[in-house]
């Protein structure tokens, strides 16, 4: 008996949902129901002689009876009938006996596996019924996008979601998982086929992390070659993504190959840029190595490098694959680099989830809860704002006091303590502004004392205000600054004089 909930995968005819739910059902050793299969074969004939000598109307009542019925059922792989819950009710039912997977498809997709299948009653007429149907497949709870990608691909996505994996949708009405857990590096031969990484793979990495990990990943893939970077946000420039360009065109790398990005935000943000223009695009997967790069930059798509005029003035979005979060590796990261990670958590916790606060989280043995609740805050941020013209902008929080701490002292100051010290100037802006009061502030001190962040620096409030007012989200010189309306929720405010800006600097 498999007492796990079901899952079921719904959505248009032509998207694959009995191939991706065979394959499923294996991979998972459950059993699978294909409603449309048992329709039949209950009903002695087909779906179209059903259509055709009872009409829609009696298929629908076998429809509905069949979902209630499989919804008291645990532990299956079930594919619906591509109308089967566009019904409040039917979805619903649905919804509470397990997840729910709609799986979609690029029209050219459908038409092309209509065309292999013609007998589907309904076919004909079918892009009408796909736009009359949209609103309610979007209500599905989890959006899987299947063009481009093999049947193993997409199951292995969804195992993986079954496994626990996080998932982050995306404005394209798909979505990718962000599979956190202790040694998946060491798993990822094993599960190449289901995370894309089967065909032609070339990791960018750097001189630090490559001997750590990626030359040990790159051997037991079954095709995969290493490009290696110099470290430091000093090459993440267009020289470093021109030298890759050019390895990757020696390597031979085509449209089908895909870049893995195995190392810290730096990593990330360059071979994400290399992957979104290459060829005009290849597959991405994103494996963040630093606590900062686990819990916000491999997560949102937001991707580039650095002019000598200022930082990630280049760039692009671009949505990773998958992205693979082993924290087994944090065990190498250098404790000042774990620190800077801890400004983002903290960051985290104070705009949306307070238990990230908890003191007893922060250590390796917790990392994989730590880095959980932590990139499930970006991940509820960069849904509901894609391309940062919202909330997103949240995320800001002491980053524009802490961006102006590393300009004027010429990036002396870590990003990380940077953030930190703006964290805590945030605060005290928002108790002068009456939002908060100051034992949060006392609160916030505490914990940055606790993980060993600075809360303050020396610097002349003029340079500190004038290097503020150059920042890019500023408009017209009026201030633009994010500030906590209490503890768990932030809030941007406008044009506040410079008066009560360097009344905290
Ligand atoms: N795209 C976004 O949304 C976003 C968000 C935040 C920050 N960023 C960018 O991220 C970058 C900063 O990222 P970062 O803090 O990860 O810095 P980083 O990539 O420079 O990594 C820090 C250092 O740690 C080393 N390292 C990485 N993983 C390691 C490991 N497991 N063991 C030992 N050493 C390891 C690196 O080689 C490097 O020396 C900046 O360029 C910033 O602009 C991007």
């Amino acid at each position: 008996m498999n007492f796990a909930t079901n899952i079921v995968l719904t959505g248009f005819m032509g998207t694959g949902k009995t191939t991706v739910g065979q394959i499923l059902a294996r991979k998972l050793n459950r059993e699978f129901v294909d409603m449309d299969a048992l329709i039949e074969s209950r009903a002695g004939m087909t779906i179209p002689q059903i259509f055709e000598r009872r009409g829609e109307d009696e298929f629908r009542a076998l429809e509905r009876r069949l979902v209630y019925e499989l919804a008291l059922r645990n532990g299956l792989v079930i594919a619906t009938g591509g109308g089967a819950l566009i019904d409040d009710d039917m979805r619903e039912t649905m919804v509470q006996s397990g997840m729910v997977l709609c799986l979609n498809a690029s029209k050219a997709d459908i038409r092309a596996r209509l065309a292999e299948n013609a007998h589907r009653p309904l076919a004909a007429g079918w892009e009408r019924l796909l736009e009359a149907r949209a609103s309610a497949y979007a209500k599905m709870p989890y959006q899987i996008q299947t063009t481009g990608k093999t049947p193993e691909e997409i199951a292995g996505e969804i195992a993986a979601l079954d496994r626990g994996a996080l998932y982050a949708h995306t404005p394209d009405g798909g979505g990718y998982p962000i599979i956190v857990g202790r040694g998946l590096l060491d798993r990822l031969a094993a599960e190449a086929d289901s995370l894309g990484l089967a065909g032609h793979v070339v990791v960018v990495s750097n001189e630090t992390v490559a001997p750590l990990y990626a030359e040990s990943l790159v051997r037991t893939l079954p095709n995969a070659n290493l490009i290696i970077t110099r470290d430091g946000e000093a090459h993440k420039n267009l020289d470093t993504v021109r030298g890759i360009y050019d390895e990757l065109l020696k390597l031979g790398a085509d449209r089908g190959t895909t870049l893995v990005a195995l190392g810290g935000g730096v990593i990330g943000d360059m071979a994400g840029f290399v992957a979104a223009s290459y060829m005009r695009g290849i597959s991405l997967v994103q494996i963040p190595t630093t606590l900062l790069s686990m819990v916000d930059s491999s997560v949102g798509g937001k991707v580039g490098v650095d002019l000598p005029q200022g930082k990630n003035l280049i760039g692009a979005f671009k949505q990773p694959r998958s992205v693979i979060i082993d924290t087994d590796v944090l065990h190498t990261l250098p404790p000042s680099q774990w620190r800077c990670g801890m400004a983002e958590v903290v960051k985290h916790g104070l705009i949306a989830r307070p238990s990230l606060l908890d003191p007893d989280l922060w250590n390796l043995e917790n990392a994989e809860r730590l880095v959980r609740g932590a990139v499930q805050v970006k991940i509820d941020v960069v849904e509901v704002d894609p391309y940062e013209r919202g909330i997103r902008a949240h995320l800001n929080l002491g980053h524009t006091f802490g961006h102006a701490i590393e300009k004027v002292t010429e990036y002396a100051i870590p990003h990380g303590e940077a953030v930190a010290i703006g964290i805590v100037k945030a605060a005290r802006l928002s108790r002068n502004l009456g939002f908060i009061n100051d034992s949060l502030v006392e609160h916030i001190l505490k914990i940055m004392w606790q993980i060993g962040l600075p809360t303050d620096i020396a610097l002349d409030p003029e340079r500190w205000y004038a290097a503020m007012s150059t920042d890019k989200k500023w408009k017209a010189g009026r201030s633009r600054l994010v500030v906590l309306k209490k503890l768990g929720e932030a809030a941007v405010v406008e044009g506040l004089s410079k008066e009560e800006i360097c009344a905290v600097l």
